[in-house]
């Protein structure tokens, strides 16, 4: 028996053997190449690649070691987020999860059901359509439009008349860096009061088009907003997002998490995190200029690119794309490779770091497809 037989039979034995729901049975699950990176230039999953401000080192090495054995304490924590927003919101408007997936994940075990559909965009970020497989939601993937990406705002706007359960918005989307204007989903959202529209506004920092401080969530109560501290304020590994809509629908997506979900170090350095606005702020200032600058080179060497929102870019390589994702891999520099994937098959993602970064990115490329320098 060979060893991807006997790795087979584990997974699927004879019976008897309990079986799962066939949703579950059926299920491919989101994965992500996430071993081995720690000492490469990483970018591959658009991270904050210089890691956080000095306070939530700091802030994490001051927790006092029976603070490990406690379970984990909130008070205080969506008053912060509320604070660092700046905006009227009530503390129950803030739902705290442990990352942005996890918030995914509630939102559609409280609100996908067997049969129902969720509409969304394609290309767009893999783990919605397996949160909706595991429902056994329908998927509605309505595709960007033209060489730029375009949002398909119209078909959108029409495929909401059938009335699907969930619309997922990701703005600025991942992969393509699409942008929608806030006013645009309010008024999808307005258009639909019986679909819960879902904007994942990860990379909103990089854009400024958040739907945040337009959304009246009394008027709209369909509308929900997810934001992380994973790719800007650099948490990634700590895990923790917040859903931000009406009450009552934060309240549903809360139902269906743990209790303790988030764990107290995640806790403290959301904390100061949150108190040093300033850091990230300087951060995505530096990233943005670095974007501008990766795609002034990419234009100066006629390589086909895309670049719109968001810490990341699209380029499409000369050469055999797995080839040259390998030959950045031997350079110590990771991207990810975006085969497979709907209109952008053939392309690698590059998340936008410092200009440093870049430019130790740009001179492989370079040497890899063989540009001139
Ligand atoms: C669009 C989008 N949403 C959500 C996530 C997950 O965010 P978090 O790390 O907060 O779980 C990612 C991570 O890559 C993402 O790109």
């Amino acid at each position: 028996m060979t060893a991807d037989r006997t790795a087979l039979d584990r997974l699927s034995p004879e019976p008897p053997f309990p079986s799962p729901r066939p949703e579950v049975e059926s299920l491919h699950a989101y994965s992500a190449p996430l071993e081995g990176r720690r000492q490469m230039l990483r970018l591959d999953f658009n991270e904050n690649t210089i890691g956080p401000s000095p306070k939530v080192v700091e802030a994490l090495r001051a927790i006092p070691a029976d603070h490990i054995a406690i379970y984990p304490e909130y008070d205080g924590l969506k008053e912060a987020v509320i604070a660092n927003l700046g905006l009227p919101l009530q503390p129950d408007q803030v739902g705290l999860f442990n990352g942005v997936d996890a918030a995914i994940h509630a939102i559609f075990h409280a609100y996908g059901d067997r049969g129902e559909t969720l509409l969304t965009t394609s290309p767009t970020f893999g783990y919605y359509t397996p949160c909706a497989q595991m429902q056994g939601m329908a998927i509605e993937p309505i595709p960007y439009e033209g060489e730029a990406f375009a949002f398909p705002l119209e078909r959108i706007r029409n495929a909401l008349q059938s009335g699907p359960r969930l619309l997922l918005i990701c703005n600025p989307n991942n992969p393509t860096g699409t942008r929608l204007a806030p006013e645009r989903i309010l008024g999808l959202a307005a258009a639909a009061p019986q679909t819960l529209v879902v904007v994942d506004e990860l990379y909103e920092a990089f854009t400024g088009d958040s739907v945040l401080p337009l959304a009246d969530f009394s008027a709209v109560p369909n509308l929900l907003v997810l934001r992380s501290l994973a790719k800007t304020a650099g948490l990634a590994g700590l895990r923790i997002g917040f859903a931000i809509g009406h009450a009552a629908v934060v309240d549903r997506i809360s139902r269906v998490t743990g209790p303790y979900d988030i764990n107290s170090f995640a806790v403290t350095a959301a904390f100061a995190a949150l108190s040093d606005q300033a850091y990230v702020d300087d951060y995505v200032a530096e990233v943005i200029q670095a974007r501008a600058w990766m795609g002034e080179q990419l234009r100066a060497a006629g390589v086909r690119h895309h670049v719109e929102g968001g810490n990341y870019l699209l380029i499409w390589p000369k050469g055999d794309p797995a080839a040259v994702d390998q030959a950045l891999r031997e350079a110590g520099i990771l991207v990810r490779a975006m085969s497979g994937k709907p209109l952008i098959d053939g392309s690698l993602r590059v998340s936008i770091g410092t200009l440093d970064q870049m430019q130790r990115f740009w001179a492989a490329y370079q040497r890899i497809e063989g540009l001139a320098a």
